[in-house]
């Protein structure tokens, strides 16, 4: 599917900063310390939600500006260093070559052309710029049917060797993985879900996951949860 329009976060906004791994501290220090330099004068986050990564950026980095396909997610912001602006990561409302530093958390997944995403922020960023991106992703490429399945909202999640594809008009790439253990599925379900029957099939997926995935994601059956470690790629490189 895809479609995932501003509809679908106008939905989400009010308990979204509630998901555990949205404010996860270790690993927004994870990803920002992939940034080399102190400082860059013009910085873009695509897809900046309610600004969970950006408090952080403009803190220790410096100011930024911030795109979103939402305007209900980013009035949750309420930040002196960043300005957020409504627009869609397809169509980039910049000049060429603006930006110094340009990042991206955990949206590509609801994109519904990610090519054509990936050239935007490539045409925004100067010469020499710094990207930035993280995505979840399933804990091993030979599972990514399975992966896509069971978290049951009609996305694929792309695998590492998709997004290195993605990454291929980059140099100097560097890459880490973050893994993000024991997460309680139905903290993210209660958070996340429009519907009760959408949890329950959700669950029930998760309990008929085969042993591959059981063991890569250390998945433990709780009566009234589920805990899986939750994989997050994350991926520099330079324009
Ligand atoms: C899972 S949230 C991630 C938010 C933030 N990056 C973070 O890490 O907390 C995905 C965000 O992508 C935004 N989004 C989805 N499709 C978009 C598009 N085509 N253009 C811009 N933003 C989009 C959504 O509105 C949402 O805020």
């Amino acid at each position: 599917m895809k479609g995932y329009s501003e509809n679908y976060w106008a939905k989400r906004a009010k308990q979204y900063n509630k998901t555990n791994w949205v404010k996860n501290n270790s690993f927004i220090d994870a990803f920002i310390g992939m940034i080399p330099n102190k400082h860059y004068p013009n910085i873009l986050e695509v897809g900046i939600g309610t600004g969970a990564v950006a408090e952080k950026v403009s803190e220790r980095i410096g100011p930024l500006t911030g795109i979103d396909i939402s305007q209900e997610m980013i009035d949750k912001i309420n930040h002196d260093g960043i300005t957020p602006i409504v627009a869609n990561a397809h169509n980039l409302p910049f000049e060429d070559e603006s930006f110094e530093l340009i990042y991206m958390r955990n949206v590509i997944h609801y994109i519904d052309d990610p090519k054509k995403v990936f050239s935007e922020m490539y045409r925004c960023l100067k010469p020499g710029g710094q990207f930035l991106f993280s995505q979840v992703v399933p804990p091993d490429d030979s599972i990514s049917k399975e992966y896509d399945w069971l978290v049951g909202r009609d996305i694929h999640y792309p695998t590492k060797s998709e997004i290195l594809g993605l990454f291929s008009p980059f140099h100097s790439v560097k890459q880490d993985d973050f893994v993000l253990e024991k997460q309680s599925i139905m903290n993210w379900l209660n958070n996340t879900c429009q519907s009760e029957d959408e949890k329950a099939t959700i669950i029930e997926r998760h309990r008929a996951t085969s042993a591959a995935y059981r063991l890569l994601s250390n998945y433990e059956d709780a009566s009234d949860d589920i805990f899986v470690d939750i994989r997050h790629f994350m991926i520099s490189g330079k324009r």
